[in-house]
């Protein structure tokens, strides 16, 4: 007798299984998944290091793969591996991921929890990445794409580099970087932090250089603040993330551009603020209390004051104004 949450770790087994054969031995997979992935620059070992797939362009493959060894829909179903659908009384069922490449999602212990399936070629009418959906095993919220492939190393070199995407962490780990996980898209949250927490209390924000990137980074920051961690953050040259970079400039270059352009999170966005107002006082005001507001958000008393002479410099402001800012939110607060 097993539980719901079992049951659904084992057929998720069973599917990142069915699409590692496929994308390794099957016609289809091999034609349009494996040149997919060898054309974005992943070498075989790391195909096998993540558990890469791929989906077949069939409305039942997994399916049938799946009910013939004993799985039932509803498991199927539950799993979201399956999609069904009641028309006009009429049950429709079929799965979820078809003609997509595949990227299990392991938990801390290994045991693959969900996938991100991408589309091929670039379609408006369909979205680049499917996910699957929340359930007993998978909250969203909870996981970081890579952490089990990168949790000795981050606690190693105690540092987590923080990235967008599954292909960032992918290309990364290739390059000999393997501290490194990524939120998956959504805004960074609270059990994501509390996740890294667990490893290291330094983190490296790595989002990609378009403004959805960095506007999602000066968002992720904050909360990373409030949890007492220490964070710095790289931008990238306009259109490139952490991928394309890396397959772009190689390996050393990289880890170059990464130590000569990690800010602490203030020069960050101080410097993403100021490059905003030019010389306009009334905006510059807005972007000072913008910056308070966040070293408000430090909860060592230390840290806040450090922050607070360096960020008076960069705004050519006496630091003890900004001192009796921080102090006004924080009473603010309670
Ligand atoms: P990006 O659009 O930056 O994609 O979204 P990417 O990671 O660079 O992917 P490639 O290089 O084009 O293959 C960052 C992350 O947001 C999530 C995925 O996790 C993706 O890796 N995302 C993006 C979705 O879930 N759905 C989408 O349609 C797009
Ligand atoms: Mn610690
Ligand atoms: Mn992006
Ligand atoms: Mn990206
Ligand atoms: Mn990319």
């Amino acid at each position: 007798w097993q539980s719901l949450r079992e049951s659904i770790l084992i057929v998720m087994q069973f599917a990142q299984r069915h699409y590692q054969k496929l994308l390794q031995h099957d016609q289809e997979g091999l034609s349009l998944g494996m040149s997919y992935f060898r054309e974005r620059g992943f070498t075989p070992q790391t195909i096998e290091k993540f558990g890469l797939g791929y989906s077949k362009d069939d409305w039942h493959d997994l399916e049938q793969s799946a009910t013939k060894e004993g799985f039932t829909q509803e498991i199927l179903e539950k799993a979201g591996l399956l999609i069904k659908k009641e028309e006009n009384g009429k049950v429709n069922q079929y799965d979820r991921f078809r003609g997509r490449v595949m990227f299990p999602v392991y938990d801390l212990a290994g045991k693959v929890i969900a996938f991100g399936a991408r589309i091929l070629k670039k379609d408006d009418k369909q979205p680049k990445y499917l996910n699957s959906p929340e359930n007993e095993v998978y909250k969203k919220s909870e996981v970081l794409y890579g952490i089990f492939q990168a949790k000795n190393e981050i606690r190693n070199q105690d540092n987590c580099y923080l990235c967008e995407g599954y292909t960032d962490v992918i290309s990364l780990h290739q390059a000999g970087i393997t501290n490194v996980v990524a939120s998956s898209g959504t805004s960074l949250t609270e059990g994501q932090i509390r996740l890294i927490k667990r490893f290291t209390d330094n983190i490296t924000v790595l989002y990609d250089g378009d403004n959805a990137g960095i506007k999602a980074s000066l968002r992720g920051i904050d909360l990373i603040l409030e949890q007492g961690l220490n964070v710095r953050a790289v931008v990238f040259p306009d259109g490139e993330d952490p991928d394309s970079y890396v397959q772009k400039v190689g390996s050393m270059a990289f880890k170059d551009f990464l130590k000569e352009n990690a800010k602490d999170f203030i020069t960050f966005k101080a410097e993403m603020l100021l490059g905003e107002v030019k010389t306009d006082p009334i905006r510059k005001a807005g972007a000072i209390r913008e910056i308070t507001n966040s070293i408000s958000k430090i909860p060592d008393s230390i840290k806040r004051e450090v922050y607070a002479k360096q960020c008076a410099e960069l705004f050519d402001i006496e630091a003890h104004t900004l001192l009796v800012e921080i102090d006004k939110i924080l009473i603010q607060k309670g």
